[in-house]
């Protein structure tokens, strides 16, 4: 045997998890080690603050049995792939699209990039009870009748009750097979098996690994088997979708580590108590992040929501103080939302300042620009502002919309009910030009939306669409005095 053949054969010995063969003892070997929940940081030893995150009492202990055979599959997964690459110049690699698979659901293609890609893995977050198995079931479902063989893992629900879900959903198709199985090497043997061309594993917290001790839902556990099922997934192109409970605290598993090992980390959220429910991307290695779909969880499964400005501004009480209107890009889709405030003088203590849908720290910070530039004595006010609907809206362009609402609430002042108020505010009181201003006006126009108050700069060399009125305002006060009057 000549250097380079044993070369070649140790590495693919230990890459297939065997070990050199002259040094293949049975290792099984017990460690204690301690794991912090919140980043995955690794130490021997207890400590009370994490030195990877910073944050205290997030260090837990696990007790792992650590071999030769997981040290060979976690170094597959970490790269990702088993293929052994070399550094290739940029030039001359093709670029070829990700071949994707699309589902009935247009509202889960565009969150997912535009279909699902073959090998990729998915993560599917939310509360339980919000309707992650209902939707993988109907996925699943879907992408059967189109011919993919789908292979539905259940570790929470026995056959039976899928059985039942899959009655009220409706779904008969051959090529769904339904399996009742947590031990990791069970499934994998199966897929094996199978070869199906879609995994759902519903949930993660339920898989465990056989060669890791910690029970399963501990962060070795999931994280394991992530990285396992990654592997799987990788090296025999299938997709996999996995589904991961939310943590009271409100991430995954514990660990933002699933996260980052995973192509994609899919968010399905709502309020248990309203019907609707969004889907989110926070993490897409396949498309963009700030895409939302939007269902209605109904009587026999879940429907896309087509019009999200509809509902959103369903029960929007006209002529209301304290409410209005912003046409926000969510992805590359304009919704209408409406924002509300409510301003009351404070009766004892510090004022307060909540802040549901809105990033709470924007808030001081517009009531502030409200004080100093505009002369609002705002100082001794609570302030309570909520986007309705339970949607969640993160970019500077609603910041005009924000200080309308608390200026409209203040003064006891209703808006008017066809205006709709978009720019972002800067802490001069200037009102600052936004993104994509045709197609929110579009938006506004199409919802029956009459006047827009837009940053005056969006203006220039455009006149927007027939029979919409824009009032271009540069200043909050320029914005006030158009929206509330004198
Ligand atoms: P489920 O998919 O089991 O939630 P998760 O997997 O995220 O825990 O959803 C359960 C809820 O959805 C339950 O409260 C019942 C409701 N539901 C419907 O309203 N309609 C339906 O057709 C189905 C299947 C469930
Ligand atoms: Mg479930």
């Amino acid at each position: 045997m000549n250097k380079a053949t044993s070369v070649y054969l140790f590495l693919f010995l230990t890459k297939s998890g065997k070990g050199h063969p002259e040094r293949n003892i049975p290792m099984v070997k017990r460690k204690t080690k301690f794991i912090c929940q919140e980043c995955g940081y690794e130490s021997p030893k207890w400590m009370g603050k994490c030195p990877g995150c910073g944050q205290w009492n997030k260090m837990t202990e696990e007790v792992e049995v650590s071999g030769p055979a997981r040290r060979g599959a976690f170094a597959h997964s970490q790269g990702g792939s088993a293929i052994l690459s070399k550094p290739t110049p940029i030039t001359s690699i093709e670029s070829v699209s990700e071949p994707r698979i699309h589902t009935d659901l247009t509202e889960l293609n565009r969150v997912l990039g535009g279909g699902v890609v073959k090998g990729s893995l998915v993560l599917i977050g939310g509360d339980p009870g919000i309707g992650k198995s209902t939707l993988l079931l109907q996925v699943s479902s879907q992408l059967a009748n189109k011919g993919h063989q789908v292979l539905y893992i259940s570790g929470e629900e026995s056959l039976r009750q899928t059985k039942l879900r899959a009655e009220r959903l409706d779904i008969a198709s051959e090529n769904l097979m339904v399996y009742a199985e947590t031990n990791l090497e069970e499934i994998n043997r199966t897929i094996d098996q199978t070869n199906p061309s879609f995994v759902i594993i519903d949930s993660i917290q339920t898989v465990f690994h056989p060669e890791v001790t910690s029970a399963p839902g501990s962060v070795s556990q999931v994280r394991e088997c992530t990285a396992e099922l990654m592997r799987i997934g990788k090296t025999k192109g299938i997709a996999i979708f996995i589904v991961g409970h939310v943590t009271k605290e409100g991430s995954i598993a514990g660990p933002r580590l699933l996260e980052h090992m995973v192509d994609t980390v899919l968010y399905f959220e709502g309020e248990r108590h309203h019907t609707y429910r969004i889907l989110r991307a926070v993490k897409n290695r396949f498309g963009s992040t700030n895409e939302m779909g939007i269902f209605e969880m109904k009587e026999f499964g879940l429907e896309e929501v087509e019009n999200p400005s509809e509902i959103f501004l369903e029960e929007r009480s006209r002529g209301a103080a304290g409410s209005t209107v912003v046409a926000s890009m969510e992805g590359t889709r304009p919704v209408l939302v409406e924002i509300q405030a409510l301003i009351s003088p404070t009766s004892f203590g510090n004022p307060r300042r909540m802040a549901t849908g809105i990033d709470h720290n924007r808030v001081p910070l517009l009531m502030a620009v409200l004080e100093k530039r505009v002369g609002m004595l705002l100082a001794n006010q609570d302030a309570y502002l909520k986007v309705a609907g339970g949607v969640k809206l993160d970019e500077p362009a609603i910041d005009l919309a924000i200080a309308v609402s608390i200026a409209s609430s203040f003064r006891d002042v209703p808006t008017r009910p066809t205006d709709c108020v978009i720019g972002e505010v800067g802490l001069t009181g200037e009102v600052r030009r936004v993104s994509r201003i045709e197609q929110r006006v579009q938006e506004a126009a199409k919802m029956g939306f009459e006047r827009i108050i837009l940053p005056a700069n969006n203006l220039s060399g455009w006149k927007g669409p027939e029979g919409i009125q824009l009032i271009g305002v540069s200043s909050v006060s320029e914005a006030l005095q158009a929206a509330l009057g004198g």
